[in-house]
């Protein structure tokens, strides 16, 4: 089973984020580094082509460093894009957020032409936490101003910058198989759309090809152990090892299942990044073959 997962809204978001993007100088997406290309919102991709885009990777604290670096190549490798990384212990984020949006738009800025901003990221990506960490500045809540949805939160970072949160919800849209693995074992897909067992099962695959030194430690497994063992089996050792166990001695795949989710979206397995730039890619260009 892919994970499948569009929930409603849809379309009013895609509305209010295209009548918003119109007067929006620069777009900043947050997304997860454990996951950056997963947690695009690919529509949001299409509806902002043309402007400049700053892409943060969010949550860098528990993502690979090592694979930060290589996403952050990679986007600022795009025309009119820059990049960074960040995490919620970031004392001052506003700063380096304002220094690279004003390099990406540097004709507008000043009184008279102030630097609008457009923020989005799929729910649970930590926009709250980072415009919040940003608001000891003033947050002006623009209900009644005309142009502005209700609700839709307008931050002064500056006398002559302006960030506004997107309206709506913008929620990930599945077009790649792995994406939809990827953005489950992160927390951000309903647990209804998904099948636990099989999600852990995906992570475990991943991990026993690019993280298994940390799951070892994790489990207080012998690499060795893990060698040549497949998903399934790596469950097993992980539930035995955990006293996930039925009667009779079987394990519970479920229990176990959910230690290894919880395990990884705390951060408990180590810094790990579930995808590489040219593994998306590889992944993308099979999604468009199917
Ligand atoms: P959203 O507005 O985009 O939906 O996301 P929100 O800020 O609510 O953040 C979602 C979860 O991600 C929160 O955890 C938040 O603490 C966590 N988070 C945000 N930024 C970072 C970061 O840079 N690093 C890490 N490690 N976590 C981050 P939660 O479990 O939902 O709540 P809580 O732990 O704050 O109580």
């Amino acid at each position: 089973m892919a994970i499948q997962w569009f929930p409603g809204h849809m379309n009013k978001a895609r509305k209010d984020v295209a009548e918003r993007l119109k007067d929006i100088d620069v777009v900043i997406e947050l997304l997860d580094a454990r996951l950056p290309a997963s947690s695009a919102n690919p529509m949001l991709a299409r509806m902002a082509k043309g402007k400049p885009r700053l892409m943060i990777l969010n949550k860098q604290d528990l993502a690979d460093p090592a694979v930060t670096e290589q996403w952050l190549a990679w986007y600022r490798a795009r025309k009119q894009t820059e990049a960074l990384g960040m995490d919620a212990g970031e004392r001052a984020p506003a700063q380096r957020l304002i220094a690279a949006c004003r390099a990406l738009a540097p004709t507008r800025g000043g009184l008279e032409k102030p630097l609008r901003v457009l923020i989005c990221g799929i729910p649970n990506v930590g926009k709250s936490t980072l415009i919040n960490s940003m608001s000891s500045r003033k947050i002006a809540k623009t209900g009644n101003m005309p142009g502005v949805t209700k609700n839709e939160q307008r931050i002064i970072l500056a006398d002559d910058f302006e960030l506004y949160d997107t309206p709506g919800m913008l929620w990930p849209k599945i077009e790649v198989e792995e994406g939809g693995y990827n953005l489950a074992a992160s927390g951000a897909v309903g647990r209804n759309a998904m099948d636990e067992e099989e999600v852990a099962l995906e992570l475990l695959k991943y991990l026993l090809v690019h993280y298994r030194a940390e799951l070892a430690a994790r489990y207080k497994f012998d690499v060795e152990a893990l060698d040549g063992a497949q998903d399934w089996q790596a469950l097993e050792l992980i539930g035995k090892r955990r006293g996930a166990v039925l009667s009779g001695g079987r394990i519970n795949m479920q229990k176990a299942a959910e230690i290894v989710l919880t395990d990884f979206r705390d951060g408990q397995t180590g810094r790990i990044t579930l995808e590489r730039p040219e593994e998306w890619l590889e992944w993308e260009k099979r999604a468009k073959i199917l």
